[in-house]
């Protein structure tokens, strides 16, 4: 079985397949390519949208209304970063720099809520993934508010602090396992083994 993991306004799942035999009736037995990432969240509509294409990768997206979520193995620090925007933008960043990278990301927004749809390829997981968080943004200037789905407790506050969504040390356990199963095994990944070349 199955499973999912909810986190906040963001829902982890494995893709589903809607081929499921071929045309002579064989069953198709093949692995989900990736990660489905669910996003409800409210709109707020500030800032406005980017001035990018919907579909693709915007640089600088961080600084618009935007959802992130951080996946994180805390032994080599290597993550994922995947950060997208109600109106269709979406950014990826891996830790060594790449980005740019092309995500099938879909959103629509309905009144006060938008929801996003994006499939995470394996490809773009480092290996060994065992924290995550993730953060909401939107607003601007003095306004701008960064809601975190595992803040900095206050007690570990230092004065003057200002959000900071790379404190690794506040991620909390995930892996990709507690959704597809203990068995499974992440693919290899040719981004991240050419990033450690
Ligand atoms: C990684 O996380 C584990 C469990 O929370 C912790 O014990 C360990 O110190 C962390 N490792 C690093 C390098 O931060």
């Amino acid at each position: 079985m199955l499973n999912s993991v909810c986190v906040g306004c963001i829902l982890l799942t494995v893709m589903e397949f809607h081929i499921k035999h071929t045309w002579d009736s064989l069953p198709v037995d093949h692995e989900p390519d990736g990660l489905l990432m669910q996003v409800t969240a409210p709109f707020f509509n500030h800032p406005p949208a980017p001035a990018g294409p919907p579909g693709e990768p915007f640089p600088g997206l961080w600084d618009y209304e935007v959802v992130e979520s951080f996946f994180l193995n805390n032994n080599t620090e290597q993550y994922l970063e995947v950060e997208v925007c109600p109106h269709g933008q979406h950014l990826i960043l891996l830790l060594n720099g790449k980005h740019n990278l092309p995500l099938l990301f879909k959103a629509n927004i309905e009144d006060n809520k938008w929801k996003g749809e994006a499939l995470l390829p394996w490809r773009y997981f480092p290996q060994g993934i065992n924290k995550m968080n993730s953060y909401a943004i939107h607003g601007s200037g003095a306004g701008r508010t960064y809601e975190a789905l595992y803040p900095v407790p206050r007690e570990d506050l230092q004065e003057g602090q200002g959000p900071d969504f790379h404190q690794l040390e506040y991620f909390q356990d995930f892996t990709l396992q507690s959704i597809m199963g203990d068995d499974w095994v992440q693919p290899e990944s040719d981004l991240w083994d050419l990033a450690s070349k």
